[in-house]
């Protein structure tokens, strides 16, 4: 049994979310057989949670009983393959480290922009501490519908889609989502939800913190790009860089930061008063090797809306952000 030949028996392996065999799929990233003749294997299989155990089932016996191999290790991650024809979904991360900053609100104001622009757009809400996409949009919250293969149908306003973990919760009661919970839902929001048709882009509100479950998207989406929020002041940009650097070591590409709350612009005297200082967001670019995308000032839609429009200042920041996106996303 050579290497070849176990290689190729393996490629002849079909993953079932595709129902194509590995080879056609790419789905072996790694294969390797150790000095003591343990095979090591990375798998990218479509719809990992749901298939993984019976893949690696019949992947074991394969190569443990059938071809006689001491030893095996297998890791799985989320299949990146996308067939001809078709589209790749492009993802977005809004992470910022630091509650508070404005993640949440950006991470709106930036799909409404695209909007503007044409793009379609939706947006998951995976703040599993604080879920507020709902209430940044003004949605009207309803029980989700499904299709007839069990897609869950997400809830829409202004043209954003939106699915939230608020959708799955006990009104006015915590819950805390963990473990096995947390993985199944967030599963069903990357893998069971039938968005609308030519989907540009799906920008992901995180979950604060520089830890994994802030910012390790990487099983559920491998190719999410990430933008960091921080405000200018010292405090935030400091944790915003750790969120940054975390994002970059798990393997995601930080593509731009955007400064919130930069400065409130003063109508008395037309000067910009830059009340929570300066600079934080040009320091956390540097540190990340990552540009500046823009700087939002302080101030609440003028328009008494939930969200700024193209026509206000912040919101023609936004337009600018979003452009800026659309061209590095290549939407
Ligand atoms: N540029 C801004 N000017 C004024 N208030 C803002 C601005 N950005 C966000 N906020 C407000 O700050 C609070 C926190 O924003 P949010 O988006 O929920 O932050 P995060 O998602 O980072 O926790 C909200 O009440 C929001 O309306
Ligand atoms: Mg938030």
């Amino acid at each position: 049994m050579t290497y070849d030949d176990l290689r190729s028996r393996i490629e002849e392996i079909i993953d079932p979310g595709f129902n194509l065999p590995f080879k056609e799929v790419n789905g072996i990233k790694k294969l390797v057989v150790g000095p003591t003749g343990v095979a090591e294997l990375e798998i990218y299989l479509k719809d990992r949670v749901k298939y993984e155990q019976q893949v690696k089932i019949q992947i074991i016996r394969l190569v443990k009983i059938e071809l006689g191999f001491p030893g095996i290790k297998i890791d799985f991650f989320e299949s990146e393959f996308v067939p001809k024809g078709q589209k790749a979904i492009k993802y977005l991360a809004v992470a910022s480290g630091k509650g508070g900053v404005g993640k949440s609100t950006v991470a709106a104001n930036l799909a409404a922009a695209m909007v503007r622009e044409g793009k379609k757009v939706a947006i998951i809400d995976a703040d599993i501490y604080g879920a507020s996409i709902p209430y940044v949009l003004s949605l009207d919250v309803k029980p989700l519908k499904a299709t007839a293969d069990e897609k869950m149908i997400p809830l829409s306003k202004d043209g954003i889609e939106v699915i939230s973990t608020e959708f799955f919760m006990p009104p006015e009661k915590p819950v805390m989502w963990r473990g096995p919970m947390l993985g199944k839902l967030l599963t069903h929001f990357f893998n069971g939800v039938q968005w609308q048709e030519g989907i540009d882009l799906i920008i992901i509100d995180l979950p604060p913190g520089t830890g994994d479950v802030a910012l390790d998207i990487k099983t559920y989406v491998p190719l999410s790009k990430v933008i960091i929020v921080t405000t200018p002041h010292t405090n935030a940009s400091s944790i915003a860089v750790k969120a940054g650097l975390g994002a970059q070591q798990l393997g995601h590409e930080v593509i731009g930061v955007v400064e919130n709350m930069s400065y409130y612009y003063n109508t008395c005297n037309q000067k910009r008063e830059f009340i929570f200082g300066s600079g934080g967001g040009e320091i956390v670019a540097k540190k990340l090797g990552t540009t500046l995308l823009g700087q939002v000032p302080i101030g609440q839609p003028q328009s008494g809306e939930y969200l700024y429009t193209g026509s206000e200042e912040a919101g023609k920041i936004y337009n600018s952000i979003a452009v800026k996106l659309i061209k590095e996303l290549d939407l």
